[in-house]
C-alpha cells in the first residue's frame, strides 16, 4: 500500500479529499497534520479530529503551525464558515491530537517507515517548509509532495494569488526549492470541473459521508451550490489515485515573495523562458467526465 501523510486546514474541500483518502484500499494514511489556513489551527485541528471520528477511522492527528512563517494568518472563514466546516453538526471529538507537534510526528512517521511516504498538502505549506528545514533528513524517505495551490493564470485570494500560496509564500518558496518531486494541483483544475446541484445530489445519495458532504456543500462559497462548486483539494487526492486523468507539464515554478501586488503568485515558466531545470510537475488539465465518475466512485467507498 502507498503510504500517505495528509497536511490540511479543514476546510470543506479538504473534507472531501480526506474522506476519499481514508477509504481508499490502496492507501495507508499514517498521519493527518493540521495547519492554520481556512481557519485558525485550533479549529482546523478540531475539525480534523471530528472528521476522523465521524468516519470511524483510527488515524492520528497532530497539530501544526499556528501561523504562517512571516506574517499573520488571514483566514478564509467567509468561504468555509466561522468553524471552517459550517453546514454540518459534527459531534465534538472524544480524542485529542498527539502530544507531538506536526513536524515531529511527520518526522517520526517518515523516518520509521520502511517505504517512502507521499505528502498530500492541501493547506498553506507552513508545516511542510518547517519539516524540511528542521529535519532535512526526511527528504530521503519522501516519495513526492502533491499539493493543492497556485495557478498558471490568475488567483482567487488576490488577482494573481491563490489562497494557500498567498497565506504563506515563504513556505512555498522553501518547498519549491527543496529538490523533492513536487506535483502542483492549482486553481486551473477546480475551475475546469464545476460540481453542480445534480452532482451534489448524486453524492448525497451515496452514504452517510455523502450526506455530510452535501450539507457542507450547501454552505460552501455562499451561493455557488447552485452555480457550480470548485472543490480544489479533491484534485490532489485524485492525482495521487488516478494520475492518468490529468494533463501535466514539467516546469520551473517559483513564487513571488516580495511584490506588494503579486505576493504569493506562482510563476510557472510554461514556455521555458528561463531554461531552468523543471522542479514541479504542473497539472494543466483534467478530464472532466472521468473526474466526476471517479469522484462518485471514491465517495461511494466511504461509510
Ligand atoms: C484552497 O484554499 C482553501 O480555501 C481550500 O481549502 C483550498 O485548499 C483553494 O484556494
Ligand atoms: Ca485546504
Amino acid at each position: 500500500k502507498r503510504k500517505l501523510i495528509i497536511d490540511t486546514d479543514p476546510g470543506i474541500d479538504d473534507v472531501v479529499a480526506i474522506a476519499i483518502a481514508l477509504f481508499d484500499e490502496t492507501l495507508d494514511v499514517e498521519l493527518i497534520t493540521t495547519v492554520a489556513g481556512n481557519v485558525d489551527v485550533e479549529r482546523t485541528t478540531n475539525n480534523a479530529l471530528k472528521l476522523v471520528e465521524f468516519l470511524g477511522r483510527d488515524v492520528p492527528v497532530a497539530k501544526g503551525a499556528r501561523k504562517p512563517l512571516m506574517v499573520d494568518l488571514e483566514n478564509a472563514s467567509e468561504i468555509h464558515g466561522k468553524s471552517g466546516l459550517d453546514g454540518y453538526e459534527f459531534k465534538e471529538p472524544s480524542r485529542k491530537p498527539l502530544e507531538d507537534k506536526a513536524i515531529v510526528a511527520m518526522k517520526n512517521v517518515i523516518m520509521e517507515s520502511d517505504s517512502a511516504i507521499t505528502l498530500m498538502a492541501i493547506g498553506p505549506l507552513t508545516n511542510i517548509a518547517l519539516l524540511l528545514s528542521v529535519y532535512p533528513e526526511v527528504k530521503k524517505n519522501i516519495q513526492e509532495i502533491v499539493f493543492m495551490g497556485g495557478s498558471t493564470t490568475r488567483g482567487n485570494k488576490t488577482p494573481m494569488g491563490e489562497f494557500n500560496m498567498v497565506t504563506d509564500p515563504e513556505a512555498a518558496d522553501i518547498v519549491f526549492k527543496s529538490g523533492l518531486p513536487i506535483v502542483m494541483c492549482g486553481l486551473d483544475l477546480g475551475e475546469k470541473v464545476l460540481i453542480y446541484l445534480e452532482d451534489s445530489e448524486k453524492i448525497r445519495k451515496l452514504n452517510k459521508t455523502g450526506e455530510m458532504i452535501y450539507s457542507l456543500f450547501k454552505h460552501y462559497r455562499g451561493g455557488s451550490f447552485y452555480k457550480g462548486l470548485k472543490i480544489y483539494d479533491s484534485f490532489a487526492i485524485a492525482y495521487i489515485l488516478k494520475p492518468e486523468m490529468f494533463e501535466t507539464k514539467d516546469c520551473y515554478v517559483a513564487i513571488e515573495t516580495f511584490s506588494s501586488l503579486t505576493r504569493g503568485c506562482t510563476v510557472v515558466d510554461l514556455n521555458n523562458c528561463w531554461r531552468k531545470e523543471p522542479n514541479v510537475k504542473v497539472c494543466l488539465n483534467v478530464n472532466e467526465s472521468e473526474f466526476k465518475k471517479w469522484l462518485i466512485e471514491a465517495i461511494a467507498k466511504c461509510i
